[in-house]
C-alpha cells in the first residue's frame, strides 16, 4: 500500500553547525528504516551542508521553497535546478508561512508545482484552513479549492511524484492538533477530490501527509488512521529524539 512517509520542515532555524549535528544524529538514530520515508527540509543555506551529512543514509532531502522560473533576475529566490545540485528530491509548496505570511496565491503555488515536476523534483503540496474558515464550516471548500488549484494541469502521469499534505493552520505551532478522526475526516476528502480528477486508483496510491503539532505524544494515533500516509513536522523535527520517535510511529 502506500509506504508511511516523515517528513521535518526546519522552518527558519538552525545554523550550520546544529543543522549538520542533528542531521547526522537522524541518519546515525534511523538506521535501516527502510519501510518509510524520511525527509529533511533545511533552510536554503543549509541544504548543501545536510545533504553532505547524510550521505550514504535514507535520509532524504528536500527543500520549503522554489521558484517557479528556471533562473533570471530574481533577487532573493531559488531555482530548481540549485536544489537539485545540492541533492535535494522533494520540495514543500504551499506552505501555510508562504499563504499567510508571504502572501503566495494558488495560481503561484501551481505555476511552483508544475515546474518541479518539469525538473523532477517531488512537490508536496500544502493545503489547510484558517482557524475562522474552520469554524464557518468552509473546511471543505477551503481545501478543495486548494488542492485543484495547486493541481491544475498537473497530468495523470505526474501524480505518482505528488504528495499532499493537510495542514490545519490553527494547529501549526500552536500545540493544538486536529483529532485524529476530524484528520481522517479531511484526509478522506482530499483523497475523493484527487479520486475526482484522476480516478481511484491514482487516489488510492497518492500519500496525504497531516502536519500541524505532531510530536512523539500523538503520532501513533495519528497514523493509525486509514487515510494518514504520514506526517510532515515543524517544531518536533528540531530535536533528534523527539523526530526519530515520530518516524519510528507505532501503530
Ligand atoms: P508544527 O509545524 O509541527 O510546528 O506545528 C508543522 C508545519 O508547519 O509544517
Amino acid at each position: 500500500m502506500r509506504k508511511p512517509f516523515i517528513a521535518g520542515n526546519w522552518k527558519m532555524f538552525l545554523t550550520r553547525s546544529t543543522g549538520i549535528e542533528l542531521a547526522k544524529a537522524i541518519a546515525h538514530g534511523l538506521g535501516d528504516a527502510g519501510d518509510r520515508d524520511v525527509l529533511v527540509c533545511p533552510s536554503f543555506a543549509l541544504l548543501g551542508d545536510v545533504a553532505d551529512a547524510v550521505k550514504g543514509s535514507n535520509v532524504l532531502i528536500g527543500a520549503q521553497n522554489m521558484h517557479f522560473e528556471n533562473e533570471g533576475a530574481f533577487t532573493g529566490e531559488v531555482s530548481a535546478d540549485m536544489l537539485l545540485s545540492v541533492s535535494c528530491s522533494y520540495v514543500i509548496l504551499g506552505h501555510s508561512e508562504r499563504r499567510h505570511v508571504f502572501h503566495e496565491k494558488d495560481p503561484t503555488i501551481n505555476k511552483k508545482i508544475l515546474f518541479a515536476l518539469k525538473k523532477n523534483l517531488k512537490p508536496i503540496l500544502c493545503v489547510g484552513e484558517l482557524l475562522e474558515e474552520r469554524e464557518a464550516g468552509s473546511t471543505e471548500t477551503v481545501v478543495k479549492d486548494q488542492v485543484t488549484s495547486g493541481l491544475r494541469e498537473v497530468g495523470k502521469d505526474s501524480m505518482g511524484s505528488v504528495t499532499i499534505a493537510y495542514e490545519p493552520v490553527w494547529a501549526i505551532g500552536t500545540g493544538k492538533t486536529a483529532t485524529p478522526e476530524d484528520a481522517d475526516g479531511v484526509h478522506s476528502f482530499i483523497r475523493s477530490i484527487i479520486s475526482e480528477l484522476y480516478g481511484r486508483e491514482i487516489s488510492e496510491k497518492t500519500r496525504i501527509l497531516y502536519g500541524g503539532s505532531v510530536k512523539p505524544g500523538n503520532v501513533d494515533e495519528l497514523m493509525a488512521k486509514g487515510n494518514i500516509d504520514g506526517a510532515l513536522v515543524g517544531g518536533a523535527s528540531l530535536e533528534a529524539d523527539s523526530f526519530l520517535r515520530v518516524i519510528k510511529f507505532e501503530s
